[in-house]
């Protein structure tokens, strides 16, 4: 193994959090029900394949496409406001720690995340010089779990998909991760993903794996 890639949402820092408050806050009005039951079928989804699956009991005909492109700006307007509020401290000890020792063993970094936002999460929280590459929503045309983006960080690192570990909260990363070819560990709702070939409950279990 030579890299680790990294799923950012739900991994690396709690914006999931962020992304299930600004949903809910558009689903309520709407009357549409949504809970951590939905919110789960979300990780690692698009913003909009995201907004079909909240739609998905909802009779779509009422929406126009700019309805729902609007729906969408909303949603980021809301979750970007959560965004700007993040500051380093949003990073917990053991995540940088656990990084920055991956690091110094000669492990390449690299965040794989379908996120829009995810530079500017990971310049609110500090977190950029930690990576040698990142490939986010913008690179891609398919999300997971759609291997593409997993696949764009190898790419972009330089090193074989084969000598990837992708660390992932969503069925749907882990799902990606296996098509590209990868090593997967699943953290929170993925440690339950039997597909995974490593779940861990913390992540510093990384260290571990890497036989650091
Ligand atoms: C991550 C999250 C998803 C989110 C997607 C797009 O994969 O897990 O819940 O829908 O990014 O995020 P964006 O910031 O572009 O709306
Ligand atoms: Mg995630």
């Amino acid at each position: 193994m030579k890299a680790f890639i990294f799923d950012l949402d739900g991994v690396l820092v709690f914006t999931d959090r962020f992304h299930y408050q600004a949903w809910k806050t558009i689903a309520d009005r709407m009357g549409i029900s949504f809970d951590e039951s939905v919110n789960d079928r979300l990780r690692g989804i698009s913003r909009a394949e995201s907004l079909e699956i909240i739609l998905e009991k909802y009779d779509k005909a009422l929406l126009s496409d700019s309805e729902k492109r609007d729906l969408l700006e909303e949603k980021n307007q809301i979750y970007r406001k959560y965004l700007s509020g993040m500051t380093p401290e949003h990073v917990s000890p053991e995540v940088r720690e656990t990084l920055l020792s991956l690091r110094e063993a000669g492990f390449k970094l690299a965040v794989g995340s379908s996120s829009k936002n995810a530079i500017f999460i990971l310049e609110q929280t500090g977190l950029m010089d930690i990576f040698d590459a990142i490939a986010d929503g913008n690179h891609i045309t398919r999300s997971k779990p759609d291997p593409e983006v997993f696949l764009k960080a190898a790419e972009y690192l330089g090193v074989e998909p084969a000598d990837c570990m992708v660390v992932e909260d969503a069925y749907a990363g882990i799902e990606a991760a296996r098509a590209a070819g990868m090593k997967t560990a699943g953290i929170g709702t993925a440690s339950g993903d039997e597909r995974a070939d490593y779940k861990i409950q913390s992540f510093r279990e990384l260290l571990k794996i890497a036989g650091i």
